[in-house]
C-alpha cells in the first residue's frame, strides 16, 4: 500500500478547479451514497488494461484513446456512444494492420463529464456567472440556476457512466465489434466519392489480408476476431466523485478508483504537492499525465517518480499536447530528459488540445491540417530520437458535426455554426476521424518498411 496515503488524504492539500457547492449536508448526502453504489469498473481489468499499456511501452503494441472532451446528460444516447465506439474501431483495423501489433482501445468515454476552466467565472453582457465545468458539476445554459454546483449531478453522472459502460461491453463482447463487419464499414467509408477515394488503396490492402486469413482458415466469427477489449478513461478532476468510487480490491488489497480503467490529470492540475496528484499516487489504475508546453522538466521527473515509484511499464501515459507549431522545440527535450533519467512511459499525442483557435466568427475549433501535423512531427521527433510513438489521443466524435474545420469535406469556417453540438472543445467528426486514422495508418506503415529495410541492410553488412 501507498506510504501516508488514503482516498481523502487530497483533501488537505491545496487544489485547483474545485467547484464551490453552496450545500454541504447535500454533498455529504451524495458522497455517502457514492460511496455505497457498485464499482463500475473491476480492478482486474484495470490491471489488464496496465499490462497492455506495458506492452505499449515496450514497442509492442499502440495505443488509440479518443471521445469526447465533454460528455453531456443532454447529448446522452445509445446511438452516440455506439457511433464514437465503432468509429474507434474503424480507426483501430487500419491502424492494427499499418502498424502490425495490437491496437489498444480507451475511449474517453462513460465518465468524461468534469472540465477544468481557464476562468472561474463567464461574463456575457453584463452578466457575470461561475463558469460551467462539466455536466456532473453545473448546467451549460448562461442563468444563475444552471451554474451553480449540485451534488445531485454526481449521481447522474454515475449512472450515465454505468448504462455508459453497460453498452460498452455488450458492444465490444456482443459481436458488434467482429473485424469483418468493422471492415467492412472502412469499405464503404472509401467508396463515398472522390475525396476519400485516396484511401481506397490502403483499404485493398487490408482486404487482401482478411481474404488471406480466411483462405487459411482463420474464420471471421472466431473468439479472437468476433470481440474486442475497450477500456474506458477519464480526468480525474472532480475528486470528490473519485474518493468514493475508490474502493480496496479484494484479490490484491490495493486501492483502484473504479470510476474508469485509466485516470490522467490535466494540464492545469498536474502540479507536485498539490491534490490532484496526491489522489492518483495512490490508486492501482493506469495513469495519463498531460505534458503541455509550460511543463517544467524536474517537476514532470518527480511527479513520475511519486506515482511511479517502481518504474512498472504501463503505469505512466505521457500525453503529450504541444501544439503543431512548437512541438519540434518543445517535446525533444522532454524526450531526452526521460530517457536520460530512464524512466518507462508510453508516448502519446495529443494533436488538439495545442491546436485550439478562435474562427473568425467566434467559433472555437481546430484545424485538420494542423492536427495532422502534430502527429507527423510526433512520430518524426520520436523516430529521430530513436524511442517508440506509442499512441494518440483525440476528441472526436462519430456524430456528422461541424466543429473542426478540413479534412476531406473541407469544412470551413462559415460552415462550423451548421452543426456545433460540442460542450467543451471541437472534435473531429465521424469522417474526420477516419481520415486521420487513414493517414496515420500510412505514416506507420513506411515506417515500418522503412525500419524492416534497415534491418535488412545491417543483416547483409
Ligand atoms: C482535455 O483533455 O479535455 C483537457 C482539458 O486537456 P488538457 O488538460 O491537456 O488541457
Ligand atoms: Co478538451
Amino acid at each position: 500500500m501507498t506510504k501516508n496515503w488514503s482516498p481523502g488524504s487530497w483533501r488537505s492539500m491545496p487544489i485547483r478547479q474545485v467547484p464551490t457547492y453552496p450545500d454541504a449536508e447535500k454533498l455529504e448526502a451524495v458522497e455517502a451514497e457514492l460511496r455505497n453504489l457498485p464499482p463500475l469498473v473491476f480492478a482486474g481489468e484495470a490491471r489488464r488494461l496496465k499490462t497492455q499499456l506495458g506492452d505499449v511501452a515496450n514497442g509492442n503494441a499502440f495505443l488509440l484513446q479518443g471521445g469526447d472532451c465533454a460528455e453531456s446528460f443532454a447529448e446522452f444516447h445509445a446511438d452516440k456512444i455506439r457511433d464514437t465506439f465503432r468509429v474507434l474501431l474503424q480507426m483501430s483495423v487500419a491502424l492494427t494492420f499499418a502498424a502490425a501489433c495490437p491496437i489498444v482501445k480507451v475511449g474517453r468515454m462513460a465518465g468524461q463529464y468534469a472540465k477544468p476552466r481557464s476562468s472561474d467565472s463567464e461574463t456575457q453582457g453584463d452578466v457575470t456567472l461561475p463558469s460551467y465545468r462539466g455536466d456532473n458539476i453545473n448546467g451549460i445554459e448562461f442563468d444563475e440556476k444552471s451554474r451553480v454546483p449540485d451534488p445531485e449531478r454526481m449521481m447522474k453522472g454515475y449512472h450515465q457512466a454505468a448504462s455508459t459502460l453497460n453498452l460498452l461491453r455488450a458492444f465490444a463482447q456482443g459481436g458488434y465489434a467482429n473485424l469483418k463487419k468493422v471492415h467492412q464499414w472502412n469499405l464503404d467509408f472509401v467508396g463515398g466519392g472522390d475525396a476519400v477515394e485516396k484511401y481506397q488503396d490502403l483499404a485493398d490492402r487490408i482486404d487482401e489480408a482478411m481474404a488471406f486469413m480466411e483462405a487459411c482458415g482463420i474464420n471471421p466469427n472466431s473468439e479472437a476476431l468476433y470481440g474486442t477489449d475497450f477500456y474506458t478513461s477519464h480526468e480525474s478532476l472532480l475528486l470528490r466523485y473519485e474518493e468514493a468510487l475508490t474502493r480496496v480490491d479484494s484479490l490484491s488489497g490495493d486501492w483502484y478508483d473504479t470510476s474508469g480503467h485509466m485516470l490522467w490529470i490535466g494540464d492545469r492540475t498536474r502540479i507536485l504537492g498539490e491534490a490532484h496528484v496526491e489522489f492518483i499516487r495512490g490508486i492501482g489504475n493506469p495513469l495519463g499525465i498531460k505534458v503541455g508546453p509550460t511543463t517544467d522538466l524536474d517537476d514532470l521527473v518527480k511527479i513520475i517518480d511519486v506515482l511511479n515509484p517502481t518504474d512498472e511499464a504501463g503505469r505512466i501515459t505521457l500525453i503529450c499536447r504541444m501544439g503543431a507549431g512548437i512541438i519540434e522545440d518543445k517535446l525533444p527535450g522532454v524526450i531526452q530528459r526521460i530517457e536520460e533519467e530512464g524512466r518507462k512511459v508510453v508516448w502519446s499525442s495529443d494533436p488538439m488540445h495545442g491546436n485550439t483557435i478562435s474562427a473568425s466568427n467566434g467559433f472555437k475549433t481546430r484545424p485538420f491540417e494542423d492536427v495532422l501535423t502534430e502527429i507527423r512531427r510526433f512520430f518524426r521527433i520520436h523516430r529521430g530520437m530513436g524511442t517508440y510513438a506509442g499512441g494518440v489521443h483525440f476528441e472526436l466524435t462519430g456524430q456528422d458535426v461541424t466543429e473542426c474545420t478540413g479534412g476531406a469535406e473541407a469544412i470551413t469556417e462559415e460552415k462550423l455554426a451548421d452543426r456545433y453540438r460540442t460542450h467543451c472543445d471541437p472534435r473531429l467528426n465521424a469522417s474526420q476521424s477516419l481520415e486521420l486514422a487513414f493517414l496515420i495508418a500510412e505514416s506507420l506503415k513506411e515506417e515500418r518498411d522503412e525500419r524492416a529495410k534497415e534491418l535488412k541492410a545491417a543483416a547483409a553488412n
